[in-house]
């Protein structure tokens, strides 16, 4: 029987076809994507911090809405992202208690500062770009429920970007002070974006086999090529350099070459060192903690409930 199982299995993945939750898959294809569908919930839900702080202080109304929009749908993100780990027996309660233990990881690009609203705008452009590169390939993932939130989540981000470009444009468009801030986030955000796709391909343990299971469709290096070549001309267009004297474009290649990225930075921010990791983790365990009796409120309200239709 595990024998035709794991046949049934192979044959799905070969036929581009979807693996979903009743089907038998090899536990370490559950494992690879309990890890990284939590490691992604959990960059959704800490990922409404940096931009979160700019709420109080944006410079108009309108702004203020378009924000505190934004950082809702990344607590939504967050939310489909743990129910597609559900789907793989994953407990919400245990993710998120393994986030705050610092026994899973999140994305590296949200352990640095926000230190002005030209930010805002860089993390639309730069970081909604470059999780929109990473993640319209897994809508074709091969397990079903995150390959389909995957879908909704792709396209709220191509608004944000939309939204961070068009906040850039804005400020490209105001003072010579408004410029000197949108080039100065450029300057702090363009490296940790190219690190948000991983280690370069010949240190990342796992891509090999994900890309064997089709979670993954493509390499970190793949996926950051990628991005520099969609970046550059919109750098172009908004007139803000990017701080790479390597940066050129390569003819024979039909692609930019470009320098490289800082790895010991992203092991370091990786393993808890970055500028704000400590902060980040704290302030998201002090959430969960005085929401303790929201959730306390909400299971006995169940409880009530199933008490009652039950009579
Ligand atoms: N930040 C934090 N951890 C990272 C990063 C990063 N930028 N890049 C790699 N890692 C971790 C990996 O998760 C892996 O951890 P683990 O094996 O200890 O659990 C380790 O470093 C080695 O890396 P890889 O072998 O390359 O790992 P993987 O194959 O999982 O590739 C990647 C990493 C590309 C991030 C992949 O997991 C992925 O595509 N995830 C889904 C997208 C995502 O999580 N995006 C979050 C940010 S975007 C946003 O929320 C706006």
């Amino acid at each position: 029987a595990r024998a035709a199982a794991e046949e049934h299995f192979e044959a799905t993945l070969a036929r581009e076809q979807r693996i979903e939750p009743r089907d038998w898959m090899p536990d370490g294809y559950r494992r690879t994507l309990v890890r990284q569908i939590a490691q992604h919930a959990h960059s959704e839900i800490i990922g409404m911090q940096p931009e979160g702080a700019w709420i109080t202080r944006a410079p108009s109304l309108r702004r203020k809405a378009v924000l505190l929009a934004k950082v809702q749908d990344e607590a939504g993100h967050g939310l489909y992202l743990y129910s597609a780990a559900e789907t793989l027996g994953a407990d919400r309660q245990d993710l998120t208690e393994r986030l705050v233990d610092g026994r899973q990881k999140y994305s590296s690009i949200f352990n640095y500062p926000t230190l002005s609203f030209a930010d805002v705008g860089v993390i639309g452009w730069l970081v909604d770009g470059a999780a929109i590169c990473n993640q319209v390939p897994l809508c074709r993932s091969s397990y079903g429920p995150y390959a389909r939130a995957m879908v909704r989540v792709c396209k709220e981000e191509s608004f944000h970007q939309r939204q961070g470009y068009e906040l850039l444009m804005t400020m490209m468009r105001g003072t010579q002070a408004q410029r000197e801030m949108v080039q100065d986030a450029v300057d702090r955000w363009w490296w940790p974006s190219l690190m948000m796709f991983g280690p370069p391909d010949a240190d990342s343990p796992n891509t090999a086999q994900s890309m064997a299971w089709r979670i993954k469709r493509h390499t970190n290096d793949e996926l950051r090529q990628r991005f520099v070549d969609m970046t550059v001309p919109q750098a172009e267009k908004l007139g803000v350099t990017l701080p790479d004297p390597e940066l050129r474009w390569n003819e024979e290649r039909g692609h930019h070459d470009f320098g490289t990225p800082d790895w010991d930075e992203l092991k370091r921010v990786i393993s808890g060192g970055g500028p704000c990791n400590a902060e980040r983790v704290e302030r998201r365990r002090a959430a969960h903690e005085d929401g303790a009796w929201v959730r306390e409120a909400a299971a006995a309200h169940a409880a009530k409930q199933a008490e009652r239709s039950r009579r």
